[in-house]
């Protein structure tokens, strides 16, 4: 833990949430942990993810049923539980947590929820936030906890010390796990035993993934998310997409790598076309531009790799104009990152108060805020190859089927860094570990 900078990061969101308090009109706000649920009939659950504006604070998400009070005027009250239980080990509260909070531990549930009732009684205007708050009496004042809530979603993007520290330590996680399954892919490994190497050397179990990796060879990595782990390495082995990420404090990385089969093959060529274009969009991060200006940027340079490899036999201009090139790249060049892989409040706007609905043509892209100092995101591009998409062009005489159709075999190509934004430009956090790392084992 960083403690200097975890002490700064709190003082920095004590000031921050009682000046959104007082704007609001509430004198106190409690943040539920939350709590998770047994599956139909069963005692065993999925793996708890705590409320994000919780794990801000402490970020631990071994906190089931734990609640946070931050009073306008009070050193915040962090009532924590932790049962004597013979089922399953508890959790203390963090060490980290002692000087920053009046820690108060209840092995009791019910002794918990007593002594939070009777405080949050002696404030007069709370706002109740997490997945366990009861919705309060009236409409008006749901409006003014979801507008509080939306405005602390804003502020996400905005990273203290403390939370890019947690960033590149999460990234140097990811890039262990990346270099070794690269190294698998090289020994002719199956996807499942990439996920294994993956998993080892980044050192984490598959509950402690940011998000369940994805390793897709072959026709495989035409499927964006997909979630299969072939026990058997393909036949004929062409490439391989690999998107996993890691952790630290739980905060996310999400870092995607494709690698050719054989090297120097015409796929090795359309990975480097890739690479570079991203390369060079993360050349053009200013501050100020918005996301979506570089999401389209980024549709063009699809458009011209598209075009000059001879994918398409049209104008670069033609391909984006008629969307042939959202055939190949239909999802969107990032989204934030933090807490979540896809963080909070990637289209609100203007300091939360306006959420923009999905941009008309670029549906799933996550991000359309303005690019702003100390924000995370990813950067994504991505060239696939996808029967279903495809099959709105059939026979269309400015795609060349030939060449599509021997690409089918490789599914895709995606390369994802993450990028920490400065006054004086991007900081790629992925390519920074992969020197880092790379250095270390030479
Ligand atoms: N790993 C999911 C994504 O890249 O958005
Ligand atoms: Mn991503
Ligand atoms: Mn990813």
């Amino acid at each position: 833990m960083y403690l200097n900078a975890y002490n700064t990061h709190i003082d920095h969101l004590i000031d921050d949430w009682r000046r959104l308090m007082g704007s609001n009109g509430f004198d106190a706000v409690v943040v539920h942990a939350g709590s998770n649920q047994t599956y139909y009939g069963d005692d065993q659950e999925p793996p708890f993810h705590a409320y994000g504006h919780f794990l801000r604070w402490i970020p631990q998400n071994d906190c089931e049923h734990a609640v946070l009070v931050v009073p306008m005027a009070a050193k915040p009250i962090l009532f924590w539980y932790a049962p004597s239980d013979y089922w399953y080990l508890p959790s203390d509260a963090p060490d980290f947590c002692e000087e920053v909070f009046d820690v108060r531990t209840y092995a009791e549930l019910d002794d918990l929820r007593k002594e939070l009732r009777e405080l949050t009684r002696r404030f007069s205007n709370v706002a109740s936030l997490g997945q366990s708050i009861t919705s309060s009496d009236t409409d008006a004042e749901n409006a003014r906890i979801k507008k509080l809530q939306r405005q602390l979603d804003f502020r996400r993007a905005f990273k203290t010390s403390f939370e890019r520290r947690c960033m590149e330590a999460a990234t140097a996680c990811g890039v262990l796990g990346h270099r070794a399954a690269s190294q698998a892919f090289s020994n002719g490994e199956s996807e499942y035993h990439i996920h294994l190497a993956y998993l080892e050397a980044s050192s984490q179990h598959e509950a402690d993934l940011p998000y369940p990796s994805i390793v897709a060879t072959n026709r495989h990595a035409a499927t964006l998310h997909y979630q299969k782990y072939d026990r058997e390495p393909a036949g004929k082995v062409h490439s391989l997409l690999i998107d996993a990420g890691g952790k630290a404090f739980c905060y996310h990385s999400d870092i995607t790598r494709t690698y050719a089969a054989a090297e120097n093959d015409e796929f090795a060529t359309l990975i480097d076309y890739v690479d570079d274009a991203q390369q060079e969009i993360i050349q053009e991060i200013t501050v100020g531009k918005s996301f979506l200006d570089l999401h389209e940027s980024m549709c063009h340079k699809v458009a011209n790799i598209l075009c000059q490899d001879k994918f398409l036999t049209c104008s670069p201009t033609t391909a984006f104009e008629e969307r042939m090139v959202d055939a190949f790249f239909p999802h969107g060049l990032g989204h934030l990152l933090g807490l979540q892989t896809h963080d909070v409040g990637g289209r609100l706007l203007d300091d939360g108060v306006v959420e923009s609905p999905p941009h008309n043509r670029y549906e799933s892209l996550r991000l359309l805020r303005p690019i702003e100092p100390n924000m995370v995101f990813t950067i994504e591009p991505g060239i696939y190859f996808i029967p279903s998409l495809l099959k709105r062009w059939q026979g269309h005489h400015d795609f060349n089927w030939e060449k599509i159709e021997r690409f089918l075999d490789y599914g895709g190509v995606r390369i994802e860094d993450n990028i920490i934004v400065t006054e004086h430009g991007a900081i790629n956090l992925t390519r920074e570990a992969f020197n880092a790392a790379n250095a270390d084992a030479a």
